[in-house]
């Protein structure tokens, strides 16, 4: 067998073993930085991306997605990039977006054309962007990085950040300004736990901090010793601290060196979301964003978290007979996706074999009769297998999808369902004659009607 027989087989056998995985959430692109947000009663999840193959750090744009279940995540692109702020050079490295005022802010840490570290701050009247430039010039500019934000009961919002050190500062009602002076958080061993052979840095905070309160209690998670970091946290009676060390929240796992925190409550249930190297290709430079349930001990300690494949539990059931984007997705194999000519999102780069998997869809005890989608194909197209299951579950619905004559001429192809009821795991697995992009994919949807 040759080394690209050897190659592809491993990948098979990998695609096989992932097809019951939901971590990491997002496969079509490589995912880092997780910060996510509760938001009208979804998740929202802005991530950096690491570029396909990269060997360092390439870093040039952020992504958002949103979930309502925890494990079906609809792709909402690139709410903000390097070219959003005209002074960026590099580095789009570890934001996080929040709400005031009926406006998103959102604080990244950029490289300046003139080389250093700093915070800029982007605006927009939509969670999903685009965001602009709020200052045209960064907020804060002492060459360190990855801000977090918390606004307390009275209003007072405080943006902390900093590797190697940590600082916050207070920002104004306007959330692009601030008063009082940038502040040098004390890194002692009672606050951040101790470090040993690296004299310069005696405590475990390496970078990355997000910080929250809950129930009386502030919370700072971060990035703890280097390299390879594990995540660390510390609790404090007030947003400045004093900070009491609490240990570790996740060790040091899942081929990246570094992680990043991002913890929140959503529907009665405590999320920690990190990154690792899991998907094929995954290393400290190629990462992928994924998120596991805990529960909070009594004192209100982090039990300590381990990366899974499973990820949590679904929170309900997703609704087949309602309009569903191609781009929400609990996992996926070979696709990309891109904004669409009828807007929103699209899927592209669909080549034979590649599928979608959709989590917990309820068909109900009637089930489906059709299925919908809605494609554009510039080639010959291809076929779209629905499945339940697996990739080779059931087969319950061949939807055969012709050439529309181009990539943004828009057809909707429908064909009978049968045996498809009760809840499944959804499979589109997409199958094709031609090597290249066989079709694009927008919507799809379910009918139940006679
Ligand atoms: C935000 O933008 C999305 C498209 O990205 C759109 O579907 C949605 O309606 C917008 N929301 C608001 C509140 O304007
Ligand atoms: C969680 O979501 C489910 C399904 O949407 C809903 O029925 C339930 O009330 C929610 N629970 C909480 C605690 O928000």
């Amino acid at each position: 067998m040759g080394r690209t027989a050897i190659a592809a087989l491993a990948l098979l056998l990998l695609g096989a073993l992932l097809v019951g995985a939901d971590n990491p959430i997002i496969q079509t692109v490589y995912s880092t930085d997780p910060a996510p947000m509760v938001y009208d009663g979804r998740v929202y999840l802005f991530t950096g991306q690491d570029e396909d193959g990269s060997t360092n750090y390439n870093m040039r744009r952020w992504h958002v997605y949103s979930s309502a279940d925890m494990v079906n995540w609809q792709d909402h692109g690139v709410p903000a990039s390097l070219s959003t702020f005209s002074w960026a050079k590099a580095n789009a490295w570890a934001g996080q977006v929040v709400p005031r005022n009926g406006k998103f802010y959102f604080y990244v840490p950029i490289q300046r054309t003139s080389g250093s570290m700093a915070i800029g701050v982007g605006v927009s009247d939509n969670i999903t962007g685009p965001y602009r430039d709020a200052l045209g010039k960064p907020l804060v500019d002492n060459n360190e990085f990855d801000p977090t934000v918390w606004i307390d009961e009275t209003g007072q919002a405080y943006l902390y950040w900093g590797n190697p050190n940590l600082w916050y500062v207070k920002l104004n009602q306007d959330m692009i300004s601030y008063s009082g002076s940038v502040t040098k958080v004390q890194l002692t061993t009672a606050g951040f736990g101790s470090r040993s052979g690296n004299a310069q840095k005696p405590t475990t905070y390496e970078e990355g901090p997000w910080i929250y309160k809950r129930n009386n209690l502030w919370y700072l998670v971060y990035a703890a010793n280097c390299c390879s970091e594990d995540i660390r946290y510390s609790t404090g009676p007030s947003v400045t601290g004093p900070w009491t060390y609490r240990g570790v929240v996740m060790p040091t796992q899942g081929k990246s060196f570094t992680n990043h925190p991002g913890i929140i409550d959503f529907n009665g249930t405590s999320y920690f979301f990190y990154h690792n190297g899991a998907l094929p290709g995954g290393s400290g430079y190629t990462r992928s964003v994924c998120v596991e349930s805990f529960v909070y001990n009594s004192d209100g300690t982090i039990p300590t978290i381990q990366m899974t494949t499973n990820g949590p539990k679904q929170i309900g059931t997703l609704d087949p007979y309602v309009r569903q984007e191609a781009e929400t997705i609990a996992f996926s194999s070979g696709l990309k996706t891109e904004t669409c000519s009828e807007g929103g999102m699209q899927v592209s780069q669909i080549n034979s074999n590649d599928y979608i998997k959709v989590k917990g869809v309820a068909f109900g005890t009637e089930g489906a009769k059709t299925f919908q989608a809605r494609v554009a194909s510039a080639s010959s197209g291809g076929k779209i297998e629905v499945r339940l299951g697996s990739t080779s579950g059931t087969l319950v619905a061949t939807c055969t999808v012709s050439g529309t004559g181009g990539s943004t001429t828009w057809a909707t192809v429908s064909c009978p369902v049968s045996g498809a009821t009760g809840t499944q795991d959804l499979f589109l697995r997409f199958t094709g004659s031609g090597s290249g992009e066989l079709f694009k994919f927008n919507w799809w949807k379910f009918d139940n009607a006679a």
